[in-house]
C-alpha cells in the first residue's frame, strides 16, 4: 500500500477521527493470503488499495486488471492514467484520496467480478471504509454501484445522484474504462466530479465554521 498524506484531505480530524495507517496496514497483512473466493486461485497479488489513510474522498473501482495484479496497486493501467486526469480536473491528487476496488483479486481474462465474488469481498471493503471514514465515496462503474445498491441498480440511470452508505455521501459515476470506450461519457463524469468537488468544499467550510 502506498501511503501518503497531502493537502486539506489529510487535515486532522476531531471526534471519531480515522486512525493513522496502522489500522489499514493491519487489514492488509490479514488479507495477504485471502482464500475467501475462487478469484484467489488466479491472482498474483491481493490488490489492497492505496492512498491517504485519512482520506476524505475514497474511490471504489471494480477489481484489478492484469497490470494491477502484477504491480499489486490499483488503477495503474490506461484507466488509471485517465482516473488521475479526472481527479486533477477537479483539484484532487491521487495521494490525497484513497483508491480501492470491490474485489481485491484479478478476475480471469479481465472479466467483471461475479455477484457472489463481489459479495464475498464486500466485507473487506466495508472494513476499509470503516477504518478510513471518508466523507465522500465515488463509485466507479456498475460493479461498484451494484455492490452498494444491489443488483437492480443501473449505472446509466443512477449515476450523478447522491446516495448515502456507511456514513458517507456516495456518488456513482461511470468507470474510466467506459470513458475510454465511449468518450461521450466524459461530460457526465465531469458533471459528477464537479458535484463531488462542491460537496467536498461545502463539508470543509462547515468544519471550519465549527
Ligand atoms: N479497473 C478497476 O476497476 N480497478 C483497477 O484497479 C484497475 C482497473
Amino acid at each position: 500500500m502506498q501511503e501518503e498524506r497531502a493537502g486539506a484531505a489529510s487535515a486532522p480530524r476531531e471526534e471519531g477521527a480515522a486512525p493513522s495507517g496502522e489500522a489499514l496496514r493491519e487489514l492488509q497483512s490479514r488479507w495477504e493470503d485471502c482464500r475467501d473466493c475462487p478469484l484467489a486461485a488466479g491472482r498474483t497479488r491481493v490488490v489492497f488499495g492505496e492512498g491517504n489513510p485519512r482520506a476524505r474522498v475514497m474511490l471504489v473501482g471494480e477489481g484489478p486488471g492484469r497490470e494491477e495484479d502484477r504491480q499489486g496497486r490499483p488503477f495503474v493501467g490506461a484507466a488509471g492514467r485517465l482516473l488521475d486526469k479526472i481527479l486533477a480536473s477537479v483539484g484532487f491528487s491521487r495521494p490525497e484520496v484513497f483508491i480501492a476496488n470491490v474485489v481485491k483479486c484479478r478476475p480471469p481474462e479481465n472479466r467483471a467480478p461475479r455477484e457472489e465474488e463481489s459479495q464475498a469481498c464486500f466485507p473487506k471493503l466495508t472494513e476499509q471504509i470503516q477504518a478510513i471514514k471518508p466523507q465522500i465515496i465515488i463509485l466507479l462503474g456498475a460493479t461498484a454501484l451494484r455492490a452498494f445498491s444491489g443488483p437492480a441498480a443501473r449505472i446509466t440511470r443512477d449515476r450523478g445522484v447522491w446516495q448515502e452508505h456507511l456514513g458517507a455521501k456516495v456518488m456513482p459515476t461511470f468507470h474510466p474504462a467506459a470513458l475510454l470506450r465511449d468518450p461521450g461519457k466524459k461530460r457526465p463524469v465531469w458533471e459528477d466530479m464537479k458535484a463531488v468537488r462542491a460537496c467536498y468544499e461545502s463539508l470543509a467550510e462547515k468544519e471550519e465554521e465549527r
